[in-house]
């Protein structure tokens, strides 16, 4: 079953514009992530110091937290040009070829979910990314012949959420790797902040928190939240965005105090009524929900392992005592 969900963190559709808008230009508009940033304001003023380029980036963790936002601060702070595109959109190695050697000195190419590349092309960028050399083919077949052909040094930025699904020769490619995590609700009331300027939406401070910790620790979710509290505010309330606007819009949406919405109620539902809390494979859990076993794996399961609620096991997933106090139900023996 596809459905949309407001707490869904990849982009939707028709929203890209809109949070473009939003996202920060330079390390200094970024709000949190701090130990990342500090030591990526290092290695980006090393870099600029010895006029060479950043060594090669790779930012993992799940979407929506900021690493398409970083690529394009790398290529800002190194006054570059950025080139991007995804694992999946490369096929071919000479789709990569023509990318490659169109680049000028400390350019980034970003590679988006770079756990997707083919493995034939990703065994071609290994010599770009070491020596700036491709392996050019010219001829068919008897009369093949490799020639190398140098390319200007760049910075690659990958960028993945499964860290794990990248093959060990790839990553030990990458001079610099930065896990990206969730943000604590302070930082996000921070960003909300900042984004209700930038569109000129009335907020106070208990409004901003209110919406902030109700967005699973995803800048995404809160920016995409804020927008449909202030159509709420608009229409309902005094056009300014506070605490109990916040509440009522963001429960009107099915969206609780945590930021758990309809589907990660049922599943947490299902382990403890159809389960007794589990353990339950994730298989079985999905077929009672009508679900695929990957959606929920990446859609529901890392907010919901993320706050406790519910601990993977070698036998399945369980659901923690917060949880069943949370839902309203008794603590079990
Ligand atoms: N908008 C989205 N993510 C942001 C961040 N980390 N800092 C500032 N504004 C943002």
């Amino acid at each position: 079953m596809t459905r949309l969900r407001l707490v869904e963190t990849g982009e939707q559709p028709g929203e890209e514009k809109f949070q473009w808008s939003l996202r920060p230009v330079r390390l200094t508009d970024y709000i949190g992530q701090k130990d990342l940033l500090v030591r990526l304001e290092i290695s980006l003023k090393a870099a600029r110091m010895r006029g060479e380029p950043l060594d090669h980036v790779l930012l993992y963790g799940p979407p929506g937290l900021g690493k398409t936002t970083l690529a394009h601060i790398i290529s800002n702070e190194m006054d570059a040009n950025i080139i991007c595109t995804s694992g999946p959109a490369i096929e071919r190695s000479g789709d990569l070829m023509g990318i490659l050697t169109n680049l000028q000195l400390a350019d980034v190419l970003f590679i988006d979910e770079i756990h997707r590349l083919p493995r034939p092309v990703e065994e071609f960028l290994y010599s770009a990314m070491e020596d700036f050399k491709i392996d050019f083919i010219v001829d068919k077949g008897p009369f093949a012949k490799t020639i190398k052909v140098n390319i200007k040094q760049f910075t690659l930025v990958g960028a993945t959420t499964r860290a794990g699904l990248l093959s060990a020769p790839l990553r030990d490619r990458f001079g610099i790797i930065y896990h990206v995590d969730f943000y604590t609700p302070e930082e996000l009331c921070e960003i909300i902040k900042r984004s209700s300027q930038i569109l000129k939406i009335p907020l106070d401070e208990k409004g901003a928190f209110e919406i902030a910790r109700r967005s699973r620790g995803t800048p995404r979710i809160s920016n995409r939240l804020l927008r449909r509290v202030r159509d709420y505010a608009e229409v309902l309330g005094g056009g300014t965005i506070d605490e109990e606007t916040a509440v009522k819009a963001l429960e009107l949406e099915g969206i609780d105090a945590l930021g758990l919405d309809a589907l990660d109620i049922a599943y947490l539902k299902t382990i403890i009524e159809k389960y007794k809390g589990g353990p339950a494979g994730v298989d079985a859990i999905a077929a009672t929900l009508n679900e695929e076993a990957g959606t929920l794996q990446d859609m529901v399961e890392p907010y919901l392992l993320k706050t406790g609620f519910v601990n993977r096991t070698p036998a399945g997933r369980k659901v923690s005592h917060s949880a069943f106090k949370h839902l309203g139900y008794e603590i079990p023996d």
